[in-house]
């Protein structure tokens, strides 16, 4: 089959969907799948690139980016017709052939929200993860939270400001977050990466953080912090009637003395030193079935397809809450959600391999 591998994209994670390019376009089965690989660049035209994981790779001295290539690439919107369509300067179009799957590696806004995932529905192909429905939800941590909480899943307390809301009385939003147990985390609904994200330690430091946060989305969501292990756990669909799969849980630890007062930008894709994954999380047995056990519910909640990473907060108690799922989770072999599938027996090509199958199927 022919798979169209589409990273970069509009949203900030533009850097961090080429990472995770890097990784997949290094480990898909060349021998079982025809590979296409399509940038999205940060303008949002659709290019087709070089099939070269090297320039792709995110580290401190390099931030990847999709350049234009001249080549533009889109796709036929013709039902029935899933014809890859390409055009270089002073060339009429030409079809580059049939796509059988796309596998949009997008994370974040114009990727991991529904837009894209409408866009392939409305072209009639098929790809992997989650439809519109469910990526438009787990995009915006509001609205995942009111179907986890409809779900009767367990959530830390939060409060969500508006645009609206802000400009018509600051004070007002200002006193709701306040209310919340200090720190709060103030992120901006729809976005991901820690990207826009503070920590927040008093009231003194609240009206900056919101405006931070707003520079991202103007939609902001105030989560009260929670003391406790920062344990995930990745889920996988199942096939035909199975329940989805859920993997050993995995634990992020931020190692002291590296200035990372939380599990931001820098911590998650620069700084290696400064955290620790523990794959297996060292969790009692009842509570790392808990973990999964909610992993899975939340997956079915949103009605999710393909993937997710669920975050959760392990309490002293044992006590487990859902912070968020992510719809498409970093999917470097270094990444969380492949590792957890290590840790539990799936290797990352069989990864590929597994969610490319579901969508085919
Ligand atoms: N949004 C990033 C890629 C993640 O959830 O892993
Ligand atoms: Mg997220």
């Amino acid at each position: 089959p022919r798979v169209a591998v589409v990273f970069g994209g509009r949203s900030s994670e533009h850097a961090v969907s080429c990472a995770t390019a890097a990784g997949v376009l290094r480990a898909i089965d060349r021998e079982r799948y025809d590979v296409v690989p399509v940038g999205v660049a940060r303008d949002g035209s659709w290019v087709l690139v070089e099939d070269d994981p090297d320039p792709l790779q995110l580290t401190t001295d390099h931030t990847p980016e999709v350049a234009h290539s001249g080549t533009e690439v889109a796709l036929s919107t013709a039902v029935g017709d899933r014809s890859l369509l390409v055009q270089e300067p002073g060339q009429p179009p030409r079809a580059l052939g049939e796509v059988d799957v796309v596998f949009p590696l997008l994370h974040g806004p114009y990727g991991e929200d529904g837009t894209l995932q409408g866009m392939l529905e409305l072209a009639d192909v098929r790809y992997v993860g989650s439809g519109v429905l469910a990526s438009a939800a787990g995009m915006d941590k509001h609205y995942m939270k009111v179907v986890f909480a409809g779900a009767g899943l367990p959530l830390g307390p939060y409060t969500v400001i508006t645009d609206r809301q802000w400009r018509a009385d600051k004070a007002a939003a200002m006193d709701a977050a306040a209310a919340l147990s200090f720190p709060v985390f103030v992120k901006p609904c729809r976005a991901g990466s820690s990207m826009g994200v503070s920590k927040v330690d008093s009231v003194d430091g609240l009206e900056a953080a919101v405006e931070v946060a707003r520079s991202h989305d103007l939609k902001v969501i105030v989560e009260a912090g929670i003391e406790g292990r920062e344990i995930e756990c990745a889920v996988l669909e199942g096939h035909g009637t199975e329940s989805p799969r859920t993997s050993l849980p995995g634990e992020i630890m931020l190692e002291s003395g590296h200035g990372h007062d939380f599990y931001d930008f820098e911590a998650k894709y620069l700084d290696e030193a400064a955290v620790r994954l523990s794959c297996p999380a060292e969790l009692p047995d009842d509570v790392s079935e808990e973990v999964r056990r909610l992993a899975g519910a939340a997956f079915e909640a949103l009605g999710c397809e393909g993937l997710a990473r669920v975050d959760c907060f392990v309490t002293e108690r044992g006590e487990v809450l859902i912070n968020e799922i992510n719809t498409m989770p970093g999917f470097t072999p270094h990444s969380m959600y492949p590792r957890m599938w290590e840790a539990s027996g799936v290797s990352y090509p069989e990864l590929i391999d597994d969610l490319i199958q579901l969508a085919l199927n």
